[in-house]
């Protein structure tokens, strides 16, 4: 009996033992629904996520570009996961790392995942959709040890603005994160419970296309009793003082354009995908 409950935990930490556990609310039902306590940090921690990100409000900062390491690699293993929260995508064949813009360390990538209304809003505007692409600080063994510390984790956010112009390109969201230019950072927490302060947020200004189409894909998965999610975007939080950096990269590379198809199609994908992979 002992063996086959450790294996559980370890098994679903990050994801199902919170399934029952906590939710967001059902804004079908109730469009002014209150937003649930989550307990712990969640509720009494004051450097929390996400944020309304306000050019206005930020300061100004230079940073060196982000440098991605093969992330133009073909991932060809990719597993897609209904975590009963949200589609997320590990288990990558490379070890993919980040460094630059600012950053003191090295990160390696250990999951994307998806929110449908975005969590940040960028000048008090929701979007439909936000990506995150989370990094371990490349010190620390794994997420658990990482969530201890302020610099652990990195999270780059991007979000999609709907558009009409259907996309069929194949390479991956991740190609095109060099393309982009200029980003909001600040220090902040997990989205989630545990909400450990242990992230620093890159929130890209440019936004990216999505059709509604692509956004409907993901509300239209069961993810409990056949249940579907149609909204899994925290409430804002509060500022409480802290720095939001509004960077300008310093990066003269041309033809900025040029990567910006690639990721309607892995939003596309995923959501073919994750039709096959529910729970
Ligand atoms: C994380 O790393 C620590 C230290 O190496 C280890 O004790 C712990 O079991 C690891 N946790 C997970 C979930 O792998
Ligand atoms: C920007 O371009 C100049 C001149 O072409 C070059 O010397 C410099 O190294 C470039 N900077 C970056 C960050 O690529
Ligand atoms: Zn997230």
């Amino acid at each position: 009996m002992h063996f086959v409950t450790i294996s559980i935990l370890v098994c679903c930490s990050l994801g199902l033992s919170w399934a029952n556990e906590w939710g967001y609310p059902d804004l079908d039902n109730n469009k002014d629904a209150p937003f649930p306590d989550w307990g712990g940090l969640c509720d009494s921690g004051k450097r929390q996520s996400p944020i309304n990100l306000a050019a206005k409000w930020s300061l100004r900062g230079k940073f060196d570009a982000l440098k991605f390491q093969k992330y133009r690699y073909v991932q060809k293993n990719l597993e897609m996961v209904n975590n009963g929260h949200s589609i997320q995508i590990d288990d990558f064949d490379d070890v993919l790392v980040m460094e630059g813009g600012g950053l003191a360390h090295e990160y390696e990538l250990e999951q994307i995942h998806l929110h449908w209304w975005s969590e940040h809003t960028i000048n008090s505007v929701r979007y439909p959709l936000e990506v995150h692409i989370v990094h371990r600080n490349k010190l620390y063994p794994n997420m658990t040890i990482a969530t201890n510390f302020k610099d652990g984790i990195v999270v780059l956010g991007v979000l999609f603005h709907v558009s009409n112009t259907p996309n069929d390109g194949i390479a991956s969201l991740i190609q095109e994160l060099e393309e982009l230019e200029g980003l909001h950072t600040y220090a902040g927490s997990l989205t989630t419970p545990s909400c450990a302060e242990a992230v620093i947020w890159i929130v890209f200004t440019e936004t990216l296309p999505v059709t509604l189409e692509q956004v409907e894909q993901f509300k239209e998965i069961e993810y409990s009793n056949g249940k579907q999610l149609h909204n899994n975007f925290r409430n804002l939080q509060s500022i409480n003082n802290r720095a939001v950096v509004l960077v300008e990269l310093d990066d003269n590379r041309s033809g900025a354009a040029a990567g910006r198809t690639a990721s309607l199609g892995l939003i596309l994908i995923l959501g073919l995908a994750a039709q096959k992979f529910v729970l």
